[in-house]
């Protein structure tokens, strides 16, 4: 059985897609590394760029069971799995560079996880991780029962906040990827949220996008206000400022808005006078 194959051991295309396509971050730094792209410090480099995957790659796999609902897209949730090990591949591969920009003195690397917040918090989202990944198979989900097993792996929003936690503290003056990704992050807990209570078409999504939007620009400028006392009404100002650069808030707001026209195909495409089908009990 691969892991591009269905239940019944047939070629699944969208799976195969995906496994596919999440080794291409990985081959893109090994050829920029190649390249020399990635000098003068490459492992650092490669260091970073497996981390950002990693945190992208976690919260894609928390978004397929939202974009699987809005769209009507019930075969998504068969990648969701293969997406969240992706991200546990990414952060392995992250701590292995880690090791190796240690230059293989494992002692030095475990002080370090214990001496350095940053670290520390990085590696107990990558233990999490682990647990996650360990039990995600069709047998450890039936031995814990499903409902034993939804509870264990919701942990996974945890151990996203720990690794955007992880992504601040270790970044120097440009925070835009973490902030990206924390308003992306703060959509899926808003869709959570309004999920649980039936706010689920169009013009919810719309709110939503204001909404999470707004607290991205807010998180970046308090980013900034507190780390270097920069004037915060500036910074919110920045986001307006859209011929010099286009802010994370406004990524976030389009990314979240995109969902709506998701929506209606997804209203097009479900059988008339059903809703989408959803797990019952969470979210995910
Ligand atoms: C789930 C766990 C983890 C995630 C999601 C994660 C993610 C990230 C991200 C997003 C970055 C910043 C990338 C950038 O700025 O472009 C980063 C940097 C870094 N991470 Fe992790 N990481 C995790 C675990 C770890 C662990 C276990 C270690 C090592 C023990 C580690 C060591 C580092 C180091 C050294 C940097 C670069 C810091 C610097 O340049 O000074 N991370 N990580």
């Amino acid at each position: 059985m691969f892991p591009w194959n269905d239940r019944k051991g047939r070629l699944a295309p969208l799976k195969l897609i995906v496994f596919a396509s999440l080794f291409l971050p990985g081959l893109w730094v090994a050829f920029q590394w190649w390249q020399g792209d990635l000098a003068p410090k490459p492992v650092t480099e490669a260091l970073h760029q497996t981390g950002a995957w990693t945190v992208r790659l976690l919260l894609l796999s928390l978004a397929i069971t939202p974009v699987r609902s809005i769209a009507h897209w019930p075969r998504l949730v068969d990648v969701r799995r293969m997406v969240g090990l992706g991200a546990l591949a990414y952060v392995l591969i992250h701590l292995g560079l880690y090791v190796v920009d240690q230059k293989y003195d494992l002692w030095r690397v475990v002080s370090e996880i214990a001496l350095r917040f940053y670290l520390t918090i990085g590696f107990l989202a990558l233990l999490g991780l682990v647990a996650l990944g360990v039990t995600s198979t069709d047998a450890m989900v039936a031995r814990l029962g499903a409902q034993r097993w939804n509870r264990l792996h919701s942990v996974v929003y945890l151990l996203a906040v720990l690794s955007l936690f992880h992504a601040f503290l270790q970044a120097r003056l440009d925070v835009s990827e973490p902030v990206l990704m924390t308003g992306l992050f703060v959509a899926l807990m808003g869709y959570r949220f309004m999920h649980a209570r039936q706010w689920r078409g169009p013009l919810a999504l719309a709110g939503l996008a204001v909404f999470a939007g707004l607290a991205t620009a807010l998180i970046e400028a308090a980013w900034y206000g507190v780390k270097t006392g920069v004037d915060v009404s500036r910074v919110l100002a920045a986001n307006l400022a859209v011929d010099v650069a286009i802010r994370p808030s406004l990524w976030v707001f389009a990314i979240v808005l995109a969902l709506v026209p998701l929506r209606f195909l997804g209203r097009a495409r479900a059988p008339a006078g059903r809703a989408a089908p959803v797990r019952p009990a969470s979210a995910r």
